[in-house]
């Protein structure tokens, strides 16, 4: 068995899944950062669930099994050339990639356009991503309309459209065993470079110092790149959620917020610290921290079979809104401050998403209008937070502080595991890592 069975697998059971008909999966378009130089490139995710192949200039498209015939699978892709292979590096070519990713046909990128129609031919129904980019629908229009002008030769054309993402969203929803091995690993690595940025971190440095410690520890374990913008948010800076500057002056008594996680084979992990600058906590930033801290145990805690999406939301807002009472921050009785959602001064965002491939993963949060129900495979992030702005109604001593703690947890037979314990979260193992 190759390391690509596991991808045609994948694509052998959405085949299953389709009711007949052809889909179409282009991977994504190479982006021009600025004049000819590109961003890098990164793969479409659900071609490359379902292919393994990591090249731009790419098409899957699979034939679901009809009563006469088995379902097919096809690559488009770039063909071999010596000139381009000297300047950009190597490519597969059709032969080749069929060879080794285990397609049925492959064909140059270049035959799309020709091969497109006759596939399509006679077949019930297409299945494609209509509203996610302008020039593929009218690519794929251009194909069924050539379909549809056969018609007097007795071709019938494909009466439905379907969206391919419904199919897959909920098998990417659950993660194989392949797949949960590189999120372990993926959280491993991020996990690290957390460590790194606490032993790293003293008063006095720039934020994008810290910043380059991460993404130092990424590479350095064979991450391919961070799955998502670094936040790394010193002081007040920890209180704007989606803070990316990066490039401020760490202060002795602040907090250091970093929001930061790898990509892995194309896996995203995602991981929330919050620590001392100077590695002591104060008296105000401790307790903040602890019930932040308070509040992500008890949602963690509500993860597990059975369970529905909102429930660690809800734990979390629990422990948050009687914690605000506490300190002074709301006033009021919990279910006061729940029912007024007057906690929204300090915690406006939800506790969690899906993780996968893509950092705020494909899947439906609900179903038939109720929260979905965990089930073992899925993996969500849980990362509560407390944000205090300087405001008249709020004590002093708690102005600026910004804290998140966030962790991805796997969904298991029995409950749930973490997969980011690595990255020390109490306070005594972050002061003594500090020290
Ligand atoms: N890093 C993005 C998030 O936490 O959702
Ligand atoms: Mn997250
Ligand atoms: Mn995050």
């Amino acid at each position: 068995m190759t390391q690509f069975q596991k991808f045609k697998d994948r694509r052998q059971l959405f085949a299953t899944q389709l009711k007949g008909g052809v889909a179409i999966i282009p991977t994504a378009p190479e982006q021009l950062r600025n004049r000819d130089a590109h961003y890098p490139y990164r793969f479409d995710s659900y071609f490359y669930y379902l292919s393994g192949f990591r090249e731009p200039e790419a098409v899957l498209v699979i034939v679901a099994a009809s009563d006469d015939t088995a379902a097919k699978h096809y690559l488009f892709c770039r063909e071999k050339n010596q000139e381009r292979e000297i300047w950009d590096g190597f490519r597969y070519g059709p032969d080749a990639a069929r060879e080794v990713f285990g397609f049925d046909e492959a064909y140059p990128i270049t035959q799309l356009d020709e091969l497109m129609p006759r596939l399509l031919a006679n077949q019930p129904a297409v299945y494609a991503a209509f509203n996610q980019n302008q020039s593929w629908n009218q690519r794929i229009i251009g194909w069924l309309n050539q379909v549809r002008e056969q018609s007097r030769a007795g071709v019938a054309s494909p009466a439905e459209i379907h969206d391919y993402r419904t199919v897959l969203d909920d098998m990417r929803l659950i993660k194989g065993s392949d797949e949960l091995r590189i999120m372990q690993r993926a959280a491993d690595i991020s996990a690290q470079a957390h460590q790194r940025a606490m032993q790293t971190t003293s008063p006095g440095m720039r934020e994008y110092e810290i910043e380059a410690e991460l993404l130092y520890s990424f590479y350095r374990h064979g991450a391919q790149a961070p799955a998502y913008t670094s936040i790394v948010a010193g002081g007040a800076n920890a209180c704007v959620l989606h803070y990316v500057d990066n490039n401020a002056e760490l202060r002795s008594g602040d907090l250091l917020l970093i929001d930061a996680g790898c990509e892995l084979d194309g896996y995203a992990s995602d991981i929330t610290r919050t620590f001392p600058i100077n590695g002591r906590f104060t008296p105000q930033q401790r307790d903040v921290y602890q019930l932040v801290l308070a509040a992500q145990l008890d949602a963690i805690e509500q993860v597990k079979p059975g369970n529905r999406w909102n429930d660690p939301h809800q734990a979390a807002l629990r422990v948050l809104a009687q914690g605000f009472a506490d300190l002074g921050l709301c006033q009021g009785s919990v279910d006061a401050i729940l029912e007024t959602e007057d906690y929204k001064r300090f915690y406006m965002h939800k506790t969690g998403h899906w993780l996968g491939m893509d950092v705020h993963d494909v899947g439906e949060y609900k179903q038939q209008g109720d929260w979905r129900i965990f089930e073992p495979g899925m993996v969500l992030t849980v990362e509560p937070g407390c944000y205090i702005r300087p405001a008249d109604s709020v004590p002093e001593h708690f102005w600026n502080i910004g804290i998140r703690i966030e962790d991805d947890v796997l969904v298991t037979q029995l409950g749930h595991d973490v997969l980011t314990t690595l990255a020390p979260k109490t306070i005594p193992e972050i002061e003594e890592l500090m020290q």
